[in-house]
Formats: C-alpha cells, sequence, structure tokens
C-alpha cells in the first residue's frame, strides 16, 4: 500500500485553473470536471480526473468514496483580516448606525484606538485563544488560508506580542496564518513625537526582529487622514523594500493617494479601494498590483462597495477579503460577503470564486495554492450540492460539509469542529 488516497466521486469539481490572473472573467471559462476525483499524496495533489478512470490507474490506494451530491472547490484564501484583538467595539457599531462617522468615532477615542488599548490588556495566551477560535470558525466556512494583521499593539513590544500570538496560533491550528506587520495602522496616542519619528522606530528597531524571529515578510500601512500620509509613509517603505519585505496597503478607504503609494511601491496589493476613481482604477489595472475587495467593511459601515466591476473590467486583478475586524467588519464571513459583493456589483460566478481562491493566493504572493491541480497543496472543500452555482445563490447561508487542509480532513459537519494541527 502506497500513501496515496483518492476522494470522490465528486459531482462537480472547479479546478479554477487555466484562468487569467488579472481581468473579467465569464462563467463559461471555468472548467467543471462532473463525477470527479482526487488523489492526493501527503500534503498535495497528485492528480485530479474521472474518478473511476483515477480508481483504475492508481491500484492499492485509500479509497474515501463519498454518498451523495458534492460540489468540491478550492480552500478559500481570506487576504486580509485583523482577527487577532481584545475586547469589542459593539458599542462603536450602535454610534455609528446613530448617526456617528468612523472617523468621528475614531477622533472621539473609539475607533482603531480604543481596540489597541483593549489588545495592549489581553495577554498573549489570551490572544492566541482568540485567534485560534475565529480561524477555526472561517475554517468551518471554507478559509484554509487566513492573512491575520497586527496593528492594534502600536509598540515594538505590543506589536511582538500580536505577532508571536499570531505565530503561536498558526503553529496550533490547521489553517495556514499568514502574518503581516500593521505597526503602520495610525500614530499611537501614547507616542510622545512625530509620525516621521514614531515610523522610523518601528523601521529600524522592529523590522530586524520581524526578519529575525520569522514572524512576517508582509509590512502594510494605512494611508488616510486619520491614519498615514502618502508622504510619511515613502521612507518607510522604501526601508521595507530594501529590506526584502513584500509590500501591502490599506488604500482609497476614505480618501485617495493610498493606491498611487501601492502602485509607486509596487506593493503585492492594495486593499478597500472603496473610493478610488477612474484615475486610480486605470493605475491600478496597468499594474501588477492586485485589488482586494473588503465587502466586510462596506457591510459594517454601510458605505459604498469597492467598485469590482470597474477594476475588472479596466482590467485588474480582484481578490475579496473579509477584512474581518472588531471595528468596520465584525461579521467575518468571507463566502456571504463575496456572495453579496457579487449581487451588487453584477459579477460572474467565476469572478467571486477567482476573488477568494487564486487571486486572493496572489494577494499573499502565495504559488501554491487557490487552484486543484497536481502539485498543489491539497486544501479543498464540499459542499452538499450537485451544482457549483449554488453556492454563491445560497449567499453563504450554503456552508461546506468537508474541508480537507494540507491532505488531512479537519472539518466534517458530522463530527466534532477542528482542535488541532493535521486533522480532526
Ligand atoms: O481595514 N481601515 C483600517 N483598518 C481596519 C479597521 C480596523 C478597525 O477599525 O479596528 C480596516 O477596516
Ligand atoms: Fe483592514
Amino acid at each position: 500500500m502506497n500513501n496515496l488516497k483518492l476522494i470522490g466521486p465528486f459531482k462537480q469539481l472547479l479546478p479554477m485553473s487555466g484562468l487569467p490572473l488579472k481581468g473579467a472573467l465569464a462563467d463559461e471559462q471555468l472548467i467543471v470536471l462532473e463525477n470527479a476525483g482526487i488523489i492526493i499524496d501527503g500534503e498535495h495533489i497528485t492528480q485530479i480526473g474521472n474518478f473511476n478512470d483515477l480508481k483504475l490507474k492508481f491500484e492499492d490506494i485509500e479509497i474515501h468514496e463519498l454518498k451523495g451530491d458534492h460540489t468540491c472547490v478550492p480552500g478559500f484564501v481570506d487576504a486580509h483580516t485583523h482577527i487577532c484583538f481584545g475586547g469589542t467595539r459593539a458599542n462603536d457599531y450602535a454610534m455609528r448606525n446613530a448617526g456617528k462617522t468612523y472617523l468621528e468615532i475614531a477622533k472621539a477615542g473609539g475607533g482603531i484606538w480604543d481596540t489597541v488599548t483593549q489588545t495592549r490588556k489581553a495577554t498573549k495566551s489570551a490572544l492566541v485563544k482568540n485567534t485560534k477560535k475565529r480561524a477555526n470558525r472561517h475554517l468551518k466556512n471554507g478559509v484554509t488560508t487566513l492573512e491575520v494583521k497586527s496593528g492594534y499593539g502600536l509598540s515594538i513590544a505590543e506589536e511582538l506580542k500580536m505577532l508571536y500570538a499570531i505565530q503561536e496560533a498558526n503553529e496550533a491550528i490547521p489553517t495556514d496564518l499568514i502574518a503581516t506587520c500593521l505597526a503602520a495602522h495610525m500614530l499611537p496616542k501614547d507616542f510622545e513625537g512625530s509620525a516621521a519619528s514614531y515610523l522610523e522606530n518601528i523601521s529600524t528597531s522592529l523590522f530586524p526582529i520581524l526578519k529575525s524571529e520569522k514572524l512576517t515578510n508582509r509590512i502594510d500601512a494605512f494611508i488616510e487622514e486619520s491614519a498615514f500620509s502618502a508622504s510619511q509613509i515613502t521612507p518607510y517603505f522604501e526601508k521595507a523594500r530594501e529590506m526584502g519585505f513584500d509590500i501591502t496597503v490599506h488604500a482609497d478607504q476614505f480618501s485617495t493617494s493610498g493606491s498611487t503609494v501601492a502602485v509607486d511601491f509596487k506593493a503585492i496589493s492594495a486593499d478597500h479601494l472603496e473610493v478610488s476613481t477612474e484615475k486610480e482604477i486605470e493605475a491600478l489595472a496597468k499594474s501588477d498590483v492586485i485589488a482586494t475587495a473588503l465587502p466586510g467593511a462596506s457591510i459594517g459601515l454601510g458605505c459604498a462597495f469597492t467598485p469590482a466591476r470597474r477594476l475588472l473590467d479596466a482590467g485588474g486583478a480582484l481578490a475579496i477579503a473579509s477584512d474581518h475586524n472588531p471595528g468596520s467588519a465584525p461579521m467575518g464571513d468571507l463566502l456571504t460577503q463575496a456572495a453579496i459583493l457579487g449581487a451588487f456589483e453584477k459579477l460572474s460566478n467565476a469572478e467571486v470564486l477567482a476573488g477568494i481562491t487564486f487571486r486572493a493566493a496572489a494577494a499573499l504572493n502565495l504559488k501554491d495554492r487557490g487552484t486543484l491541480e497536481t502539485g498543489m497543496l491539497a486544501d479543498f472543500s464540499l459542499f452538499h450540492t450537485g451544482n457549483y452555482q449554488e453556492i454563491l445563490y445560497n449567499q453563504g447561508n450554503l456552508k461546506p460539509c468537508v474541508v480537507f487542509k494540507r491532505g488531512s480532513l479537519v472539518f466534517d459537519k458530522h463530527n466534532s469542529p477542528p482542535a488541532s494541527k493535521g486533522g480532526v
């Protein structure tokens, strides 16, 4: 007996392969395999194809034969979250819905600074526990790779506490957590000095530790009136680029300028983009920067969606992420939010699914996931339906019944929830 496993048959399997990284997609471009199976070897896919053909071709293998109709899709990639935090901001949400704006609440002592205060009070082990719990909820919704930002510490020691917590959570759960340093989330209210000296301190003292402790290879900044300006961030990103970090930007959420910085610095992604105009859309579409829409923030703040349709029609690469955070995006349900964005922005099934699979993997600079093909990670979910269109049609209400991560069964609706790395 070798180590190969055959899983199937799936009424439909969407490999999400052979599609371009950029531009509009029609559903007719999707490959839909019928009565398919997957051969896996350890963490990776050996082959996909017709279940019966694979059964005949590979002898003496372990077979997981499924009953009923299932559709198999790549594990979802949520390329932008802030799930490592302490406390809640339920009061901010109530105040916003009573008429105050996000920026007014931030100025009055709520907003990001409130979560910084609550996160600083939390122990590292409390943060590990919360992060694991939230990631496991995402896993049950089919998210097998999840980016997690720091940015609620805003001092060297507190940012490190968050990043060590993310690292520890990553080691304890099946989901791959991709950490990002967002020490440039806002100028901390207790920092005695200018924005320039804060950023200089972070880049000189924290960046080398991020490298030596292997905490993250990604640097993010919030470019906004309430956070940092494009000119303040320029030397910070120059330092990050010099040290070989990947750059990502919170851009064009309330005012434009962030996406220009993203394009200039050849960032991996520019995220938010709710207020991007034709000029920013054109520049992003011409570049290799992935444009990441965050419908959860639009739903949480009650404001316009990212112009996803226009970005795609201009030739841009669109990823969709949940932005799960305690302030602007408390829901944390990628599939629901992606389906809603699709309905409002008139996106095809192919465009939405691409935005949460291989285009989202590209937003994290990950080349080993996002499609189901030979050599890729065996990360996939099964939905109890024989028609893939049902997944988005149900707007997140149809949940996966089975999730595989790196070749291991990590969630089975009929059994207990995931607890530790390497399977239930
Ligand atoms: O992506 N825009 C800035 N940062 C987060 C919000 C964080 C918060 O409000 O706590 C975002 O929406
Ligand atoms: Fe964010």
